[in-house]
């Protein structure tokens, strides 16, 4: 069975697809394929069904040369169950998710993703919805970052992999 990643943001059309698809192009390149699987949801439903922002994809395509795939959806309670770890973009997300495990039965698998950040000191994954280019390529920088530690993290712990 291989390890589960969900990666969450509020609109699941920026921060979390630019995650979800950084992760899988690093898996790749690894070769764990077959290893690890990477999806991304969204704590709000505004945006279910849409594809990634095109000004996230335009960074993301500018930066890394890789394309943005995906269709926005909606977190649900099943994904406690589906998902192995869940990385939320910023605390507003971790709160929301947290909110919908009231005993605290799945707490442990619920991380903020700049926690596996090296190079920058940032917590959160600013939202740049209402921003310009900058913010967006930021999202990209911390991502890169981000997905770099967390594979690394994975793969140290043999138990996981
Ligand atoms: P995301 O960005 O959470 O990174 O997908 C946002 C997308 C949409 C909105 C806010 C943030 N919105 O308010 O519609």
């Amino acid at each position: 069975m291989p390890y589960k990643l969900l990666f969450v943001c509020l609109g699941n059309i920026c921060r979390s697809p630019a995650a979800e698809n950084i992760m899988n192009y690093l898996i790749e390149e690894a070769g764990f394929r077959e290893r690890i699987v990477c999806d991304s949801a969204g704590t709000s439903s505004y945006h279910i069904g849409s594809p990634p922002d095109s000004r996230m994809s335009s960074a993301a395509l500018q930066k890394l040369q890789i394309k943005l795939r995906g269709k926005a959806r909606q977190f649900q309670k099943s994904d406690f169950e589906n998902f192995d770890l869940i990385l939320a973009m910023d605390q507003e997300n971790y709160e929301n998710i947290l909110y919908l495990d009231p005993t605290g039965k799945y707490r442990h698998k619920v991380r903020l993703i700049c926690d596996f950040c090296s190079r920058h000191n940032l917590k959160e994954v600013p939202d740049p919805y209402y921003g310009g280019t900058q913010g967006f390529n930021l999202v990209i920088d911390l991502l890169v970052d981000a997905c770099e530690g967390l594979l690394k993290h994975l793969s140290s712990q043999d138990s996981t992999l």
